[in-house]
């Protein structure tokens, strides 16, 4: 080996060149040397996993973006057959595969793999530095697997689990403060998800601090607007935000006080700092493991971008009058499904992960990164229950408690049939950023805003609950 020869450079030129490669070539390179594969073992590399497109040939790697939300309607119905072939032959393994579809049996096989070397070799390695967890569409991911991901990646802002058949259990290891960076959490289709999730939902963003109230005496002195704070990706930040009044209490009105100084650190630049530190933690702890890289390999793509039916987005033009017996039929639901789980639209949240103060994971073992300041901010900006039809008024409860969630924008509770306008006002007035054009909800509800929320997205759908499908 060379003076010139490329495991000559230094670390963190190599890191710079594997930053280059997707996840298929970065499993070839672990199995070079020991030195490689620690470094392929890098957080910077694995922020944003998206095994399920991994397992058909792409290899997507950045943030998630509006693009993705959005996948072909054939592409879906092509998902759905791998999952019935899937499901053939995990319940039958002798099946005789010449009977079957090869192609999607064979896509569903490597998928199952490459989940099972995520969960098992590569999240316990890089999971603290893991940002974003697309697992949409999956035919072969189960509620233990998402359970075991979750609690090795507590760092996560956006966790995509649509159209999966992950049940409540997936979120057991949610405990108090357990994911409070979680912005993004798209439910679409997740029929097995109940109010139990939203529990442990309300539980997992921790609790807002208490809002200062005035003591003995104490008086209103200003209502200063807070400074609009630059958004790290460069986005403007929403524009209910520019609306928030910061109200002071105390004594005589001090001086007027310059502009409060806001310390905002690239992630980016971070990254080296991690990096180094995670080096330096295995040095010493004399780690070199290997990567799996065999699973990380896969066939063609087959994404497209066109939109599917249940992400169409339509003004709510004109809702359907609501006939007397339908609002019956539905509060009835809802009361029953209330009654059944003890807990009540706005009772206290009884979920038995809330009984304690249970120490939550974190990359050193202390306590959780919430905010500026240590404050926890229950930053869930994007919240997609749509086709969820056990959802009932008390889940809703338990998310407009512990604080709200002061930045939602985007709620879709579309085809939540045992949801009613009270569970809909009681968590609105929770969410003072909600955007009513990404607020969609059942047409035949009168709730809050309803001459500008968004209508039901799973109209013409024909994978997702809706009161009126088929008509
Ligand atoms: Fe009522 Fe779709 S759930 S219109």
């Amino acid at each position: 080996r060379g003076p010139d020869h490329v495991s000559q450079l230094p670390p963190e030129t190599l890191l710079r060149l594997l930053g280059y490669l997707g996840p298929a070539d970065l499993g070839r390179c672990s199995q070079v040397c020991r030195r490689w594969a620690a470094l392929t073992r890098t957080g910077s590399l694995w922020r944003h996993l998206y095994p399920v497109r991994w397992a058909t040939g792409d290899s997507s790697q950045g943030p998630p973006g509006e693009a993705d939300q959005e996948p072909n309607e054939q592409w879906v119905r092509s998902r759905q057959q791998e999952g019935r072939a899937y499901q053939h032959w995990d319940e039958d393994a002798d099946i005789d595969e010449s009977e079957g579809s090869p192609w999607a049996l064979a896509a569903v096989r490597r998928e199952k793999a490459l989940l099972k070397g995520l969960g098992h070799h590569l999240l316990p390695a890089v999971g603290v530095a893991v940002r974003s967890l697309v697992l949409a569409y999956s035919s072969t991911v189960s509620s233990k697997l998402v359970r075991q991901m979750l609690s090795l990646c507590p760092g996560l802002s956006h966790l995509d689990l649509t159209q999966t058949d992950i049940s409540d259990s997936a979120f057991d290891c949610w405990t108090l403060g357990a994911s409070p960076r979680l912005q993004h959490l798209d439910l679409s289709g997740c029929g097995k998800i109940s109010d139990q999730t939203l529990r442990k939902l309300s539980v997992a963003l921790g609790n807002l601090p208490a809002p200062q109230v005035p003591g003995r005496g104490g008086r209103l002195l200003r209502s200063a607007p807070l400074p609009v704070p630059a958004l790290l990706d460069g986005r403007a930040p929403h524009p209910a935000g520019r609306k928030r009044q910061a109200i002071v209490f105390g004594g005589p009105a001090p001086p007027a006080p310059g502009p409060p100084r806001v310390w905002l650190l690239d992630p980016l630049e971070l990254a080296d700092i991690e990096d180094a530190a995670e080096w330096g933690r295995r040095r010493a702890g004399g780690d070199t493991r290997g990567l799996t890289g065999a699973s990380l390999e896969g066939g063609s793509s087959s994404t497209s971008s066109t939109s599917c039916c249940c992400r169409r987005s339509r003004r709510r033009a004109h809702r359907t009058a609501l006939s007397a017996s339908f609002l019956q039929h539905r509060l009835s639901a809802a009361a029953a499904a209330a009654g059944a789980g003890g807990d009540g639209p706005g009772g206290r949240d009884s979920s038995s992960c809330c009984s304690g103060p249970a120490a939550p994971r974190t990359k050193n073992g202390g306590p959780p990164s919430q905010g500026p300041g240590g404050a926890c901010t229950r930053p869930l900006r994007f919240l997609s229950l749509s086709g969820c039809h056990q959802v009932t008024d008390a889940g809703l409860g338990a998310l407009s408690q512990r604080g709200g969630l002061p930045s939602l924008e985007h709620l879709n509770l579309s085809g939540c049939l045992l949801v009613t306008e009270v569970g809909l006002q009681e968590l609105v007035s929770a969410c003072p950023a909600l955007n009513d054009e990404h607020f969609y909800y059942c047409d035949n509800i009168d709730g809050p805003h309803a001459d500008t929320a968004s209508g039901c997205q799973n109209l013409q759908c024909g994978f997702r609950a809706c009161c009126r499908s088929g008509e």
